[in-house]
């Protein structure tokens, strides 16, 4: 993999490069740390987060005939151009389990779309190809707003067996029920970790959105939109967000009762064995420099921002085809290819570079996390050569 690493961002306020350089070499040395505590040998490595997959398909990426001439740009410089492309649906959960809590609550899912063989100049090469990968969640804004919140919710989760609750218990100092003994700890909490009373605000974004997704029921992967919630270059002079909506209802639409652990998966089955083929429209975002970007850059630097739809309303750009039926979605040939793509948002051309802190955060982190994974060898493997360094030294 080579990579370019030149920035053409005229968008970014970052206050300290030096900081968040060591914030974001403590959580790639964490994500790995994590894999290997979630899969000791010799289970496989899976994904950093995202690890559960309902199903990996095949499928076109079509740039609109009628796109406006100033939309076209990078990926969607030629009107009508078709493109070949993989799409991954997943659970963002850390671990893999049943797509619905036994609490009754629901995660955040995931949808990857690979488009291949872009041409043009590439930020960072897939494997050699010229990709560009568009990875989304479906909630507009993402729960963690930059690399010093993220880096911390890893802290907890490295101490906490992967649980996320104590990423919030900054909060519990507005509990009257805590005692003197639990408000002292956190105090010390907050003073360890250097939270501030604007850390203490995004906290309680943090919680808003992650209840918001907790409430959100999904009942086919195929069947709701998906947002890029952190912005990316449009060409040298503007910014989007990217988002895909179905085109049409897709059945099924309801959840079963009682859900199976996979009724996800289940549905993307269906959908692309029984429907006619399916569509997505694409659309942007799209803000220019004249925009008033707000303090600090708020709305570049922190992947919690909104931008409101009434003042940023989505276009469409493109279209998403998934050919029906895929029958071979079920096959073991099928899987293991899905394990072995590696969706990142810097597989990019370099009109649409990932910006924000967030986005800075996760080059490294998913380049650990995919090598990491690919690089694990075969448990078999694994045994003879403990087996020769234990005869031959
Ligand atoms: C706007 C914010 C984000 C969005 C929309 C997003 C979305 C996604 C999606 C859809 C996937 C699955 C890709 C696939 O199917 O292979 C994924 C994977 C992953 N994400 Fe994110 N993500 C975001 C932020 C983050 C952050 C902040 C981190 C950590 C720093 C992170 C770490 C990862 C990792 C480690 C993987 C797996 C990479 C691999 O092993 O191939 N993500 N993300």
């Amino acid at each position: 993999m080579t990579t370019n690493t030149q920035s053409r961002c005229p968008f970014e306020h970052l206050n300290n490069p030096e900081l968040e350089t060591k914030q974001i070499a403590e959580t790639v040395e964490l994500t790995v740390k994590l894999l290997d505590k979630r899969y000791p040998p010799p289970a496989q490595i899976l994904r950093g987060v995202h690890p559960k997959a309902h199903g990996c398909v095949t499928g076109t990426f079509t740039i609109n005939a009628d796109i406006a001439p100033e939309l076209q740009v990078g990926l969607f410089a030629e009107p009508g151009k078709q493109f070949d492309a993989f799409l991954r649906f997943s659970n963002a959960a850390a671990l893999v389990g049943p797509d619905i809590d036994d609490t009754g609550k629901h995660g955040s899912r995931g949808m990857a779309i690979k488009v291949l063989a872009v041409g043009g100049e590439v930020i960072t090469d897939d494997n050699g190809a010229h990709n560009q990968d568009f990875l989304m969640i479906n909630q507009p804004v993402f729960a963690f707003a930059n690399s010093k919140d993220y880096l911390r919710l890893d802290k907890v989760l490295d101490q906490q067996d992967d649980k996320a609750d104590g990423f919030f218990a900054p909060l519990q100092l507005e509990n009257p029920a805590i005692t003197e003994e639990e408000r002292r700890r956190i105090l010390a909490y907050i003073e360890a970790e250097d939270i501030t009373e604007e850390d203490i605000q995004r906290i309680k974004d943090s919680f808003k959105i992650i209840g918001e997704i907790q409430a959100t029921p999904v009942a086919n992967p195929l069947g709701v939109q998906y947002f890029s919630a952190a912005p990316f270059l449009f060409g040298s002079d503007r910014v989007m967000k990217f988002s895909a909506k179905p085109c049409s209802e897709v059945p099924p639409t309801d959840i079963p009762q009682p859900p199976t652990d996979n009724y996800l998966r289940e549905a993307l089955i269906t959908a692309v064995n029984s429907n006619d083929a399916l569509h997505f429209d694409f659309m942007l975002q799209v803000r220019s420099d004249s925009d008033d970007f707000g303090k600090d850059n708020e709305s570049i630097e922190n992947a919690s921002s909104l931008w409101d739809e009434a003042n940023y309303p989505f276009i469409k750009v493109a279209r998403i085809t998934i050919p029906t039926p895929q029958a071979d979605i079920t096959t073991k040939v099928n899987r293991a290819h899905c394990e072995q793509l590696a969706f990142t948002p810097w597989h990019a051309l370099v009109e649409h570079q990932p910006i924000g802190s967030i986005n800075r955060l996760r080059k490294s982190v998913y380049q650990a996390s995919s090598e990491h994974r690919l690089k694990q060898k075969d448990f078999f493997v694994q045994c003879l050569e403990k087996f020769f360094k234990f005869l031959f030294g």
